[in-house]
């Protein structure tokens, strides 16, 4: 089991409220994501539901038990870090082990639980190895091998794959997805990676300044942000956020438009404008357009291969049943 609960729960350091009191539920089983701008507390939240820092208001329940005060240990939380945080003089195998010594288990059951999170992490081969004979993907592994051996209530990842390179985190992140699945135990990870969020979470927590802005699943994110800032955050390549005039013409502050929602014309459509760079993936095409009398550059996201050149003149359309409009409080309108 691990359902956990946040109720009013609230961090000071010093004169600084890093965290005003806020409230979450993570329910058995799910795999939720804090995602927001460095700095926004992701971490603090974190190492306040692990214990690693002392609360300075409010109430943490673990499965309906009052956690506020138990000491780290007693949590039955495992937490995975960016940094491994491996002994480089012990082995793959001694590695995982250690929290199972610490807590004085049988060897017996030490060897059972070892081998099979081995197995679980394609580690088998590896077993007797040092850190520094692996590659930073299978220290990351260990890492993780040594959080499931303990087969905890709930496993929360800082970040763990930013010390990977592009294509090791993908891969990883795959791993990741796939080992919930097939562990189904609770799953808190942190990132300010907002691809990560998107295609690893049941649920996604969007912080900022130690605020929820929202929460929901990925998609409910993508189509109904609740506001400018999310709207901004959740995306890739980001929303265009439309203010001034053109705005006013939708009765609002600021209208949202993704880059894959806009029709692009070389001879019709809604605002003309003059493409500046563009970007090509293969997959898509990103190009940016200026002097569209609007007062933000426009971000077009086509896909396949579309051949732009910088200077061409275009026409660019937004798809009306997928514009987004937000009041002067840059909160979404209906
Ligand atoms: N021990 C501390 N003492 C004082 N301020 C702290 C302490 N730890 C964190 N903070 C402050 O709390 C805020 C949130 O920090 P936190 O590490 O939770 O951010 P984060 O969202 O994890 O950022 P990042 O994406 O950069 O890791 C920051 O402004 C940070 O400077
Ligand atoms: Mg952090």
């Amino acid at each position: 089991m691990g359902r956990i609960t946040l109720d009013k729960v609230a961090k000071r350091f010093g004169e600084v409220e890093v965290i005003p009191p806020l409230d979450l539920t993570i329910e058995d089983g799910e795999f939720v994501v804090f995602v927001g701008p460095s700095g926004c507390g992701k971490s603090t939240l974190l190492r306040l539901i692990a214990g690693l820092e002392d609360v300075s208001g409010g109430e943490i329940r673990i499965d309906g038990q009052n956690a506020t005060e138990m000491p780290p240990a007693k949590r039955g939380l495992a937490m995975v870090f960016q940094s491994y945080a491996l002994y480089p003089h012990m082995t793959v195998r001694k590695n995982i082990a250690f929290p199972l010594k610490m807590a004085g288990m049988p060897e017996e059951e030490q060897k059972r639980r070892i081998d099979n999170a081995a197995k679980i992490l394609n580690l088998t081969d590896y077993i007797d190895r040092r850190p520094g004979q692996l590659s930073g993907g299978q220290r990351q592994r260990v890492a993780i091998g040594r959080a499931i051996v303990r087969e905890p209530a709930a496993f929360l990842f800082d970040e763990p794959l930013s010390n990977l390179d592009a294509a090791l985190r993908v891969g990883m992140r795959l791993e990741i997805t796939e080992l919930h699945s097939r562990l189904k135990t609770t799953m808190i990870y942190v990132t300010h990676d907002q691809v990560e969020a998107m295609t690893m979470a049941d649920k996604i927590v969007v912080l900022r300044a130690g605020h929820i802005e929202q929460v929901g699943s990925p998609l409910e994110l993508y189509r109904t942000p609740r506001n400018v800032f999310v709207a901004g955050f959740i995306g890739s390549p980001k929303m265009n956020l439309i203010e001034g005039g053109e705005a006013g013409k939708h009765g609002c502050k600021t209208i949202g438009i993704r880059p894959e929602h806009i029709s692009v014309s070389p001879t019709e459509g809604m605002w003309k404008g003059r493409v500046g760079v563009s970007e090509h993936l293969g997959s898509d095409t990103f190009f940016y357009v200026h002097e569209t009398g609007l007062r933000e550059d426009m971000t077009v996201r086509v896909s396949g291969e579309v051949e732009m050149k910088s200077g061409d003149t275009v026409y660019l359309t937004p798809d009306m049943d997928k514009l987004h409009r937000f009041d002067d409080a840059g909160l979404r309108l209906s």
